[in-house]
């Protein structure tokens, strides 16, 4: 019998979780389906509970429910408590686990799609709401220091705090970024989703520095910002979006999917 997955959003239309699944599938011969399901904002733990009871085997979890699946999971994966958010359920003799692979997905492309390596570099984290959250302890994992820049200070000196213990990290705002540089300055804010650019002084990019910008889709102010600049590398979110695929791919089928296909196939 064919195994059902699915990825749960509110919207959920423009995912390409489907596709990238399919191809991981047809790939590596894999007899399972993936579909998008819009939950109701209301409804998301009977969503989920339809699911179970209709024998699905997982599913992804997207924007706005991470940290609503975060609370519904049984049992949490190191990483997903570290991000305090779950994109992937795996549903288990009658338990719900709950991963996170976006911070693995970010650091996977930038590091192995890009050959850009995190170790002892200087990286500037734009942003202190969910997607930065998701992301910085991976961060840490792969031996960055990392500065935390965000409109909010609250948020910012918060999120730090959280992270003290992991490894170097400030909390600044975006104006005492001025004289500062970095090796990789990446956009774990929103403000792509409104066509804005945060207010980052010039200079900020070191020679051979990369850009780089969670969401995908269109060139963003930020990545404009970056080429103005004259960053080396800039590169938005789709490869992360693969990856993190690739990783809930492999802890439902335990088998690894080839990236590269895929995400050279989505940027045509
Ligand atoms: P997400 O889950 O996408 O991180 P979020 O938790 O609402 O969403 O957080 C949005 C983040 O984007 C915040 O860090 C927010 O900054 P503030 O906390 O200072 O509001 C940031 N953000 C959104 N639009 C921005 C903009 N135009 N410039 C700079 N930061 C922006």
């Amino acid at each position: 019998m064919t195994d059902k997955y699915a990825v749960i959003g509110h919207p959920i239309s423009h995912s390409k979780s489907p596709l990238i699944h399919k191809m991981f599938a047809e790939q590596t011969g894999q007899d399972m389906s993936y579909e998008a399901i819009e939950s109701p904002l209301d409804g998301f733990a009977a969503t989920i509970q339809r699911l179970r009871d209709t024998g699905y085997k997982g599913c992804n979890i997207t924007v706005p429910f991470k940290h609503e699946a975060y609370k519904l999971a049984h049992e949490h994966s190191g990483r997903a408590r570290a991000a305090h958010a779950v994109n992937t359920f795996i549903f288990q003799d009658g338990i719900i686990l709950g991963d996170n692979t976006d911070g693995i997905g970010l650091v996977t492309d930038i590091e192995q799609n890009l050959a850009c390596k995190f170790l002892f570099k200087r990286v500037l984290l734009m942003g202190a709401g969910g997607a930065a959250h998701g992301v910085i302890w991976h961060l840490f994992n792969a031996g960055a220091a990392i500065i935390i820049a965000n409109r909010n200070m609250d948020k910012a000196e918060q999120l730090a705090a959280e992270f003290e213990g992991y490894g170097t990290v400030f909390a600044k705002s975006y104006a005492a970024l001025a004289g500062q540089q970095f090796d990789i300055v990446i956009n774990a804010t929103s403000s792509g989703l409104t066509d804005s650019l945060p207010p980052l002084p010039d200079g900020l990019f070191k020679p051979g520095a990369l850009a780089y910008d969670m969401m995908y889709g269109k060139e963003t102010p930020f990545l404009r910002f970056a080429r103005e600049q004259g960053a080396a590398q800039l590169a938005d979110g789709l490869g992360m979006l693969v990856e993190q695929a690739a990783v809930a791919f492999q802890k439902w089928r335990g088998v690894n999917p080839d990236t590269a296909p895929v995400i050279a196939q989505l940027r045509t």
